[in-house]
């Protein structure tokens, strides 16, 4: 074991390694919305770095993308620091209450109750999105916190138009919602769904905003706010208490980090099994000439590597503080090579010969957004709420929805779900601990360029990233990695979800004669957000994703 992460280290520090020295001199910000992005640039302007602009960008989404992420919610801070190459993942996802009694979710008959776990105050986990920001401009930030914050409280005072997306989201939730005082009251004007060219007002987020501002961490986490949020969680039939709030904390965790084609890949680590389930992928692909293969029999290749890695990423996965798990051996290139050799180069192997875990079902309600700045910080966010408008409840007063992370948890640990499997109880849920996630923040560091990507989508995020990073190496510009027509599989269901056109009638043909389903044309998924720097050319360039009207990539 120890071994192992000596040649870990060593690998990382071999020649081709990156050494950041040089620095763009520009700035490039890709997000989900054009204000959050306009609100990143506002605080560069200001004199901000990377880490400024991400608490700008990540609490401007909070407000203008309430469906997505939020005060109320989570997130993934994966942080570059240009001047002594410190990497870090600030860790603030929401942690499970004390008082947390998985049997509170289940039915009468013992079985799952969706109701429960994902509306209502029950459904909400701790919230660490007030804290991120708080440690991220302490820590990382050339700003006052306040500076930062600003352009979100002035989003929430002033209003803005809620986009298409965010109203269709609305009409989906919509009987949730209703059942909310404090929600149906900010997103249902009159009780009814508001109509396009809508300003969303919301004085309470405001507010709550500038409590941050003023207080950090504390503005939210203890005092009077404190006091009235556990009141209103607990009014709503949550179990939320004063020293759950007291006692929520960032973590500052080291990132998954291996190589790919001579270049770093810096990723989410545990409670995301997105880093890991992204190395095993890449450190199969990477035992192929992926560039000499046609591409449905690349595609095949690229399905068996996603196969092997979602099977594997229910079994061992939970809160790194909570349970031992054998990272290590997990992303070595060795287990790697041994995937890779039960792989047929033109036989699909069949999910059920292969025993596992069912993957968990995550929300697909995120959000991410990328930055580079001037002197050559990173920084990849992805935060959310879970699903949208996370649990349908804003506890009147604070101008938030809570999150329902609490059903990313395995609420039914150790019992058969709808595929026979049983699923382990690495993550089942104890007082504090953290949901496993599938959100990836990632970079990818060469000698001569630089990738900063992620993106929202529940437990297709890793597959977006990773056929995302393997169009960056095609050369694919931001703009047509984040466009390209998406394919999925994630070992169970045993098929290939596409959207159309991802494969050409022949090439659909050529998977099906070597034994894939295809689940075609199903709804787009995903909203990428990809920013890259050329360290030779000097270029950066940005690319949001066309399936988010809203979004907005840009270089200044
Ligand atoms: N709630 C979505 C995720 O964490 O993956």
């Amino acid at each position: 074991m120890i071994r192992l992460r000596v040649l870990l280290f060593v690998l990382a520090l071999l020649p081709g390694s990156p050494s950041l020295a040089a620095a763009p001199g520009k700035a490039a910000i890709a997000s989900a919305h054009k204000l959050a992005t306009a609100a990143g640039f506002e605080v560069l302007d200001a004199g901000g770095n990377a880490f400024d602009a991400a608490v700008a960008v990540s609490a401007a989404l909070s407000v203008v993308e309430p469906q997505s992420s939020g005060i109320g919610g989570g997130a993934f801070f994966l942080l570059h620091r240009a001047t002594d190459g410190k990497q870090v993942l600030v860790d603030a996802r929401e942690t499970a209450p004390g008082a947390t009694d998985a049997r509170r979710y289940l039915d009468d008959k013992g079985e799952l109750d969706r109701d429960k776990s994902v509306n209502g105050a029950l459904a909400a986990g701790i919230p660490g999105e007030p804290a991120a920001l708080a440690w991220v401009a302490e820590h990382y930030g050339k700003l006052p916190l306040k500076r930062s914050l600003a352009p979100a409280i002035r989003l929430a005072r002033d209003g803005f138009a809620p986009d298409a997306r965010s109203l269709m989201r609305l009409g989906q939730r919509k009987d949730a919602i209703a059942r909310d005082p404090g929600a149906s009251a900010l997103f249902l004007p009159n009780g009814e769904l508001p109509k396009q060219g809508w300003v969303l007002k919301n004085p309470d987020l405001a507010r709550t905003l500038e409590q941050i501002a003023a207080h950090g961490h504390r503005g939210f986490y203890s005092g009077e706010f404190a006091e009235k949020l556990v009141a209103g969680v607990v009014k709503a039939g949550g179990n939320w208490t004063r020293e759950d709030l007291a006692r929520y904390a960032v973590r500052e965790r080291e990132p998954i980090v291996f190589r790919y084609r001579g270049h770093q890949v810096v990723t989410a680590p545990p409670p995301s099994s997105g880093g890991i389930a992204l190395a095993e992928m890449l450190n199969i692909l990477e035992g192929y000439d992926l560039a000499t293969l046609d591409r449905s029999a690349r595609a095949h290749l690229v399905v068996e590597a996603m196969r092997r890695a979602y099977r594997d990423r229910a079994e061992y996965l939970g809160d790194p503080d909570f349970v031992k798990m054998p990272v290590a051996e997990l992303i070595h290139p060795l287990y790697a090579a041994g995937l890779r050799a039960s792989i047929h180069a033109q036989k699909a192997t069949a999910s059920d010969s292969l025993p596992g875990f069912m993957a968990p079902v995550q929300g697909t309600d995120t959000t991410h957004f990328s930055i580079i700045d001037a002197e050559g910080n990173l920084a990849a966010v992805t935060q959310t709420v879970n699903l949208p408008y996370g649990a349908a409840v804003v506890i009147p007063g604070t101008g938030f929805v809570l999150n329902n992370e609490m059903d990313d948890f395995a609420l039914k640990a150790g019992a058969p779900n709808a595929y026979g499997l049983v699923g382990g109880n690495a993550n089942a849920p104890k007082p504090g601990s953290r949901p496993l996630s599938s959100m990836t923040p990632t970079f990818v560091i060469g000698p001569e360029r630089t990738l900063v990507i992620g993106t929202p989508g529940g437990s297709r995020i890793i597959t977006m990233v990773l056929t995302g990073i393997l169009a960056w190496f095609d050369g694919d510009a931001p703009q047509k990695i984040v466009d390209n027509k998406r394919f999925h599989h994630q070992y169970l269901p045993d098929v290939i979800s596409t959207e159309n056109g991802a494969f050409t009638p022949e090439e659909r043909k050529r998977l099906q004669a070597m034994g894939h389903t295809l689940s075609e044309g199903e709804q787009p998924w995903g909203f990428m957000n990809v920013v890259d720097w050329n360290r030779k050319s000097g270029e950066l360039r940005g690319g949001s994703d066309s399936r988010g009207a809203s979004g907005m990539a840009m270089v200044k």
